[in-house]
């Protein structure tokens, strides 16, 4: 993989990489707590109104932020590789089950499975779940499990990060649709003002998520990464060798 940036330090990138996290966090929940009219539905029930809240702070807070987190662990987490390898998979394991949970709550509304499956964004988001979970079984497959053999294990780490990468960044896409399709609802069907709060609130949110992938992709890819990635190969490659 090409070598982005020489000289970018991995703490700042990190320390965005958090900041934009905690802010696009802070916008969903805002946007949830503060603008709940928005999410209720034509039945009106207290549970509707929870299970269409619950949606977007799944998604964004257990689904994307969980997984960003669980992307950049090797930079963040002090200890041994096996400490760093459980932590990776159970944050991982986290995002996931919120995913499921997430796309769950659509499931619940009136109109039932079919109805629900007409957009972009949950064609989007059907895919990205089933390809983070096939990832996450593979991961547990090929890494966790002690007697995988070695070769097939650096066969595939390649593979596994270009997946992940693909993934998160497919999840980032996935939730701006998601944005963008409720925001037009709000706007064509109640009356909500192009140049509202909420539609400001909507579209920070929607900025926030491009920086922060913006950060947890170039956070991974960046050289410290490159090279304690190429050091782990080397490692795997001799022993492969010499068993
Ligand atoms: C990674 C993030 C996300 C994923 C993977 C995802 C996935 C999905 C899926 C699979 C559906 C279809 C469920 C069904 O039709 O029964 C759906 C529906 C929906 N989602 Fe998301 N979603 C994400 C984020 C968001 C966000 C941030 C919003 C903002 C409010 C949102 C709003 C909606 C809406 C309004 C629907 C119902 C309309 C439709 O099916 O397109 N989603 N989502």
């Amino acid at each position: 993989m090409a070598n982005l940036s020489p000289t970018l330090p991995s703490v700042p990138l990190l320390f965005f990489a958090r900041i934009s996290g905690l802010t696009v966090a802070l916008l969903v929940l805002f946007w949830a707590l503060a603008f709940k009219s928005s999410f209720l539905t034509h039945s009106l029930s207290q549970q509707d109104l929870i299970y269409a809240i619950l949606h977007p702070l799944l998604m964004v807070i257990g689904f994307i932020i969980l997984s960003g987190k669980a992307i950049l662990v090797h930079r963040w987490l002090p200890g041994s590789r096996s400490l760093k390898k459980s932590v990776h998979l159970c944050l991982q394991g986290v995002a996931l089950t919120s995913g499921i949970f997430g796309i769950w709550t659509k499931f619940q509304g009136q109109n039932g499975i079919v109805a629900n499956f007409y957009s972009l964004h949950s064609w989007m988001g059907l895919l990205c779940v089933s390809l983070f979970g096939a990832q996450w079984l593979m991961g547990f497959l090929n890494f966790w499990h002690r007697g995988e053999a070695r070769s097939a294990r650096i066969r595939i780490l390649p593979w596994h990060i270009f997946l992940g990468l693909y993934t998160y960044g497919l999840a980032i896409a996935t939730a701006e649709t998601g944005l963008l399709e409720k925001l037009t609802l709000l706007q064509t069907k109640r009356n909500v003002p192009k140049h509202s709060t909420e539609s400001i609130v909507v579209n920070s949110l929607g900025l926030g998520l491009a920086l922060l992938s913006c950060f947890v992709i170039l956070a991974a890819v960046s050289p410290k990464y490159q090279s304690s990635l190429q050091s782990k190969l080397l490692y795997l490659d001799t022993r492969c060798l010499s068993s």
